[in-house]
């Protein structure tokens, strides 16, 4: 096929680029490189065809994927807690950029993965969450990703074909370090033998699904027959801010323990989701375990 991922130099948006490239699909990536590094793409660079470009230039976009059968839209401003400051930024890109590739959609026919998250669904008092759980997001980011779902509700009416999949907390190596999630902080601080920084007491639970896992749901959701869904991508496990730092200092073997600061404004309770959707309509599983991967990843310390 040929497909395009915007912001393909990202951290999502690179892993998937090359998930697509070594299953032998032709791949256009468009990124402003605002966040994201061309250096992330280095092992597909000659595969590839790179188009610095803004997703707000419209035009030049529409040129650029004329010929697309289908686009994997991950580009976007993605830090929750700089969304409080650049409110106008936020919304320019993740909403009216958004709307530029489904306007596209709709004029060039191909179809859109849209990656939303579970920042949609704000700080729900129910866990596992359900797709069909009330969307009430408690920042701008999360805000600005519910306005652009509400543009993927308006445009599959006009016979866009477009799946949102809902992110819940994405891991891997190679997030950039200034927009990093809890994990890579965790881990570059154990890597400096230092101890990892919990915001609030520890308690709020995430679910960490791993960034290949993602990128295959994202190919299953372009493959797949269905032509509009919103569907949760996470693992269905529950881990707590405390579980994750002693997973860490394990697998580090140092002896030391995690500090705590305080509470991020915006910082949601409990995020963990139900993903018997993407099971049924994806037919996608999660195979990487976070155990796992931190013990195989984080260099054992001796001290
Ligand atoms: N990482 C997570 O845990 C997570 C969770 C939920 C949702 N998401 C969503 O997944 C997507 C990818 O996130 P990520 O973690 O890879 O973030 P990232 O910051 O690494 O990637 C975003 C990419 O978009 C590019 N970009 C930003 N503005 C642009 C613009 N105007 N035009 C063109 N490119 C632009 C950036 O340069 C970057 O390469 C985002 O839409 C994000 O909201 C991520």
């Amino acid at each position: 096929m040929n497909l395009a991922v915007t912001g393909g130099t990202g951290f999502v948006g690179s892993y998937l680029t090359e998930y697509l490239v070594k299953r032998g699909h032709s791949v256009i990536v468009i990124d402003n490189l605002h966040t994201g590094r061309i250096e992330n793409l280095n092992n597909i660079r000659t595969e590839i065809e790179f188009h610095k470009l803004d997703i707000l230039e419209y035009e030049k976009l529409r040129k650029v994927i004329k010929n697309v059968d289908g686009i994997f839209h991950e580009a976007a401003l993605t830090e929750v807690q700089e969304s409080f400051t650049k409110q106008k930024e936020y919304y320019d890109v993740n909403v009216k950029g958004t709307e530029n590739v489904f306007k596209l959609a709709k004029e060039l026919g191909f179809k859109v993965i849209f990656a939303s998250t579970s920042s949609v669904y704000g700080d729900t008092k129910k866990i596992p969450i359900k797709e069909n759980f009330e969307r009430k997001p408690i920042s701008p980011y999360g805000d600005t990703k519910l306005q652009a779902e509400w543009l993927a509700e308006k445009y599959s009416k006009l016979g866009v074909n477009v799946i949102s999949l809902r992110y819940f907390n994405i891991y891997g190596k190679g997030q950039s370090s200034a927009y990093a999630g809890v994990i890579t902080k965790f881990m570059e601080n154990i890597l400096k033998s230092k101890p990892p920084i919990i915001n609030g007491d520890g308690l709020q639970v995430r679910d960490f699904v791993y960034v290949t896992d993602v990128a295959r749901a994202n190919f299953l959701a372009m493959k797949s027959k269905v032509n509009y869904a919103f569907v949760n991508v996470g693992t269905g496990k529950a881990v707590s801010i405390l579980q994750l730092a002693d997973m860490v200092i394990n697998s580090s073997g140092l002896k030391i323990r995690p500090l705590h600061l305080e509470a991020l404004e915006g910082d949601i309770r409990a995020s963990v989701a139900d993903i018997s959707l993407a099971r049924k309509l994806l037919k996608w599983e999660p195979k990487t375990k976070l155990n796992e991967w931190l013990a195989k990843t984080i260099p054992k310390k001796q001290e």
